[in-house]
């Protein structure tokens, strides 16, 4: 378990599944997943599948819960599909009630610096909705850059979206703890 200044990071357990179906489930967050299933509302057992796989395959995964409560606040996870190049992809995901707290950026501030100390990557990878300007403005302070756009690519909630593909390189990185241990 990993903490940070607002937040704990807990290894997923079988026990934080009705937890994640409820937090993808979400009305106001499935719309803003750029993969995966088209339709709200999904609590069938290959969902639950799903879920628990996207969690148990990563390379780093967490449960995020409230540092002083230790209630439920959302999932991250990091996976490395592209091994050989050392390319990660980030994934974070809050219940709405917790949005717009700093927490989304504590997490990915984490995340980031926990991809390149420890797993030693060459560039986390991500894609985002264009309109999700919230998720947008906490990755770019995180270091993300926007590096492509897919033009109305991805069926949501009744109208094509935007998906921004955003990027940071370890040398990025490197130059952004340089300065902030200055
Ligand atoms: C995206 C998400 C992780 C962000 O976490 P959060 O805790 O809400 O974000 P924070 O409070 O750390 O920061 C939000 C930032 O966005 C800014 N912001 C909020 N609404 C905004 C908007 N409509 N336009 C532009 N910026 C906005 C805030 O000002 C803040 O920046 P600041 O700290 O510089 O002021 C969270 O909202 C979430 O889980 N959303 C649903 C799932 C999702 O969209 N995941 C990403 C899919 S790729």
């Amino acid at each position: 378990m990993f903490a940070t200044t607002h937040l704990l990071l807990c290894p997923y357990t079988e026990a934080d599944l009705d937890d994640l179906m409820h937090l993808r489930n979400d009305p106001r967050v499935q719309p803003l997943m750029t993969t995966g299933d088209p339709a709200p509302h999904r609590d069938g057992p290959q969902f639950k599948k799903r879920l628990r796989t996207q969690m148990e395959s990563a390379v780093f995964s967490a449960i995020v819960r409230r540092r002083s409560t230790g209630e439920f606040i959302g999932q991250v996870v990091l996976h490395v599909p592209e091994r050989k190049n050392r390319d990660g992809t980030y994934g974070v995901c809050l219940l709405p009630a917790f949005w717009n707290r700093g927490y989304g950026s504590e997490v990915t501030a984490f995340v980031v610096d926990y991809a390149f100390r420890w797993i030693g990557l060459q560039r986390l990878s991500l894609s985002v909705f264009a309109s999700n300007e919230r998720a947008v403005a906490v990755y770019e302070k995180a270091g993300f850059v926007i590096e492509g756009r897919k033009r109305a690519s991805v069926w949501s909630n009744d109208r094509w979206e935007d998906v921004l593909f955003m990027g940071i390189l370890r040398d990025e990185w490197i130059e952004r703890i340089s300065i902030l241990e200055q």
